[in-house]
């Protein structure tokens, strides 16, 4: 199975975690695909018409996406359930950081589009504005909440971590760690774990 991604989407990167964390990465081959809005891949449109990475292409052609299905997937294939844990509680809490962190990644692409390849006079200063008041209210929210999940890897750290990390590679002005002492030692922790080492944004 082939997996179309790009080293700097923090998506793609949550896959990649993913895939080192549950061993899955040795059956993995990996294709670099550069993809904006602008831009879609032919290669991917054949297995995804929506032309976006990550997507996962099956041995038998089948097309997988978006990050989410092809994190889970990849989990069910090695038998892994601490990622994605099956029930109660921690399922849900899994869940639900998991919708933060790509939350953090859906509105920090967008804003990274608007800057960097929308013509400088098109640009909707209120708009980008409300994505940075947005990002700067999950990050607080994650300071409030995520000093008891310490040294926990499930898919939504996974996310929380290579969200927190794409802004740090496109928008370190945001200064997230900024009075959020609980969230940067936090994400000191979990990007010292070999499948973050392996993983690190480039472009
Ligand atoms: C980026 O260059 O920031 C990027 C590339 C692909 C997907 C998302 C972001």
């Amino acid at each position: 199975m082939k997996l179309f991604y790009s080293p700097a989407s923090p998506f793609a990167r949550k896959v990649l975690v993913a895939a080192h964390e549950t061993g899955a990465i040795s059956r993995l081959e990996t294709e670099l695909a550069a993809v904006t809005p602008v831009a879609p891949n032919a290669d991917i449109g054949a297995a995804n018409s929506l032309g976006k990475i990550p997507t996962l292409v099956l041995d038998d052609g089948t097309g997988l996406f978006d990050s989410r299905v092809i994190c889970e997937y990849l989990c069910s294939l090695a038998g892994d359930t601490a990622l994605f844990p099956t029930s109660g509680d921690a399922r849900w809490q899994a869940l639900r950081l998991q919708s933060l962190g790509d939350g953090i990644c859906d509105t920090a692409v967008g804003l990274r589009y608007e800057l960097a390849l929308r013509p400088e006079g098109q640009r909707w200063a209120e708009w980008i504005e409300k994505q940075r008041e947005r990002l700067n209210r999950t990050f607080t929210q994650l300071e409030n909440e995520i000093a008891g999940q310490v040294g926990t890897m499930t898919i939504g750290s996974a996310a929380v971590a290579c969200a927190l990390a794409y802004i740090d590679f496109r928008m370190p002005e945001l200064e997230w760690r900024s009075g959020r002492p609980a969230l940067t030692s936090w994400h000191e922790t979990i990007s010292a774990r070999p499948s973050m080492v392996a993983t690190v944004p480039e472009g």
